[in-house]
């Protein structure tokens, strides 16, 4: 059984994770400003997976038999100063984001709450993909930075990024 102060934990999750797509979508439209449509595609895909994520939450909770509430959304970062500033910004947020899911999974464990306990596991798994993404991204764009053809080359790159649903 969900105790309440998980049960708010988990809809605070499914809340930020809306929210990250709502970051990302700022991300994108950055990055489409700046003519590079590759790294916007990146960004669009990345929202369209929290918005997954945040689904995941939806259905477990509905599961669980808990009631489910949407709250109002503060508002993102917009103001970006370069494309790897982006990617950091980015990375900055999946950081927490990693934090926010192991605050949960303490609270699951200290309840010794196994549905939750597994349900968590897929995303602490996430997590360490979504860190490396960003981070392997921070560094090949640290190293191109002032090499626009090599820029241009990763934009194309990213442009054949697409929404895959991952497996259960
Ligand atoms: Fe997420």
């Amino acid at each position: 059984m969900i105790s309440e102060k998980l049960h708010v934990k988990l809809n605070d999750q499914l809340n930020f994770e809306f929210y990250s797509a709502h970051a990302y979508l700022a991300m994108a439209a950055y990055c489409t400003e700046e003519n590079y449509d590759g790294f916007a595609n990146f960004f669009l895909v990345q929202a369209e997976e929290e918005r997954f994520h945040a689904m995941k939450f939806y259905n477990f909770l509905s599961d669980m038999g808990q009631r489910v509430t949407i709250a109002e959304f503060p508002s993102v970062k917009n103001d970006f100063t370069s494309i790897l500033d982006v990617f950091q910004t980015a990375l900055h947020h999946e950081k927490e984001v990693t934090r926010r899911i192991y605050e949960l999974s303490d609270i699951a464990l200290d309840e010794r709450e196994h549905a939750t306990m597994a349900f968590l596991k897929w995303f602490i798994d996430e997590q360490i993909e979504e860190e490396a993404t960003f981070d392997t991204l921070i560094a090949k764009i640290s190293r191109i930075e002032n090499d626009p053809n090599a820029v241009f080359m990763l934009d194309e790159e990213l442009a054949k990024r697409t929404f895959v649903a991952p497996a259960e």
